[in-house]
């Protein structure tokens, strides 16, 4: 939740500099209000007028000639977070070791709100024992670091150190900072399609990217709550997120059904399967043996565990379907969940892998609320509104 907070951006001197500018943007677009500080060596890279015009307000470059008299704790004691995005190598060892000889790093030492940093630099860099001490160190201070991404780094080389995505960055500030409407609230998620091994190489699988359960934890960790997200795809880095990675239908029930005994809210968006091979080869299946024959076995009912359980979390199932509503109304009623998001796979921008989704929200009546197509992070935020209605209506708070 940004809306009506105080967020200071220090900007120090890498290439990426320019990406302040979005930061501050995504940030104010977000309804927080910004202040900056830049090093010395940030000006280079970027303008101060750009990050004012952003901004507002004109950012601090000179400790010792700017609008107060001691810019470094007046902006300290202002933030309720504070992000310093790019983050240099020669700023994270300034950090690492409480130096305040610069704007940006005297602001750091200089608050106790809660801190993220987002580096940026060549891999080598990166990867340097330095660096690496470094970031350990401003982790033991509690410091949250969004680690650089792979891509286009200067001088036209490619590699891990590129700075992460300024949405990223912008929600590990949401993350840190407490006070969200799901505050204190526990909240499962699961995520990705498993992987029902055949044999040592191969395995019956589907088409689930886990990008609808990763905006849907998201957005929960940006509400506030704190979010254990049981994933089979790509995890994601986020301070209020605890990822924990599966593979198989019987490992995610496991972790599922464990943490949903503590767990208020449990959305179910991976793609589970139903069926797995019933012996999974020690070796590999081999061309010349010709074709296999492969016996099937029911894999554990996640969402059914769930469901069955007494007392249990307030219960989102997710449908994948290929047509006609009936068969997700159908689940609604037969699963015993409290809300079911059905998406039709096959229709234009929805489904597996896009950046979008066309959902139908099904209730245990059977009513249907159709959404229109719209951003998979955009679905989440809706989605979480939903569940709050329906919360609320049941009694409890969030
Ligand atoms: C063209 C150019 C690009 C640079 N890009 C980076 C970078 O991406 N990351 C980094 O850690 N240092 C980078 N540097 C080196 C820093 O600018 C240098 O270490 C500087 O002292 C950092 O100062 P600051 O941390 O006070 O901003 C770059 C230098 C140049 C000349």
């Amino acid at each position: 939740m940004l809306a009506g907070r105080r967020v200071v951006l220090g900007v120090t001197g890498g290439v990426a500099a320019y990406k302040a500018a979005y930061l501050a943007r995504r940030l104010v677009e977000r309804g927080a209000a910004v202040r900056t500080v830049m090093t010395d060596a940030a000006t280079e890279f970027i303008g101060p007028h750009t990050l004012a015009a952003i901004t507002g307000t004109r950012p601090v470059i000179d400790l010792f000639d700017a609008d107060e008299v001691s810019p470094h704790t007046t902006l300290g004691r202002w933030a309720d977070a504070l992000v310093v995005a790019p983050a240099t190598a020669a700023t994270l060892a300034r950090l690492a070791n409480g130096l305040s000889d610069d704007p940006v790093s005297a602001t750091v030492l200089a608050t106790v709100a809660p801190v993220v940093i987002a580096p940026a630099m060549h891999t080598e860099m990166w990867q340097h024992p330095a660096t690496v001490a470094n970031v350990e160190r401003l982790e033991s201070f509690g410091y949250h670091i969004v680690s650089p991404e792979v891509g286009a780094l200067a001088g036209g080389d490619t590699g891990l150190g590129r700075l992460a995505d300024p949405d990223r960055i912008a929600d590990a500030v949401a993350g840190v900072l407490p006070g969200g409407p799901l505050t204190g609230v526990e909240v499962l998620i699961t995520a990705g399609g498993t992987r029902e091994p055949i044999d040592r190489v191969r395995y019956l699988g589907n088409h689930s990217s886990g990008k609808m359960g990763n905006a849907i934890a998201v957005a929960a960790a940006r509400r506030g709550a704190n979010v254990t997200l049981v994933t089979a795809g790509p995890g994601i880095d986020h301070p209020h997120v605890t990822v924990v990675p599966v593979e198989t239908a019987a490992d995610m029930a496991e972790a599922a059904w464990r943490i949903a005994e503590t767990a208020d809210v449990a959305v179910m968006a991976a793609a589970v399967a139903d069926f797995r091979p019933v012996v999974a080869i020690d070796g590999k299946l081999r061309r010349a043996a010709g074709p296999p024959s492969i016996d099937l076995e029911p894999t554990p009912d996640v969402l059914g565990g769930i469901a069955a359980m007494s007392p249990r979390p307030f219960l989102v199932g997710f449908a994948a379907e290929t047509g006609a509503l009936d068969e997700a109304v159908a689940k609604a009623r037969r699963k015993g969940v409290d809300l079911l998001v059905s998406n039709d796979v096959t229709a234009p921008g929805s489904g597996f892998g896009t950046e979008t989704n066309q959902v139908t929200i099904v209730l245990p009546d059977g009513s249907t609320e159709p959404w229109s197509l719209m951003p998979k992070s955009e679905v989440a935020e809706r989605l979480w509104d939903r569940i709050a209605e329906l919360r609320k209506r049941e009694g409890t708070s969030a």
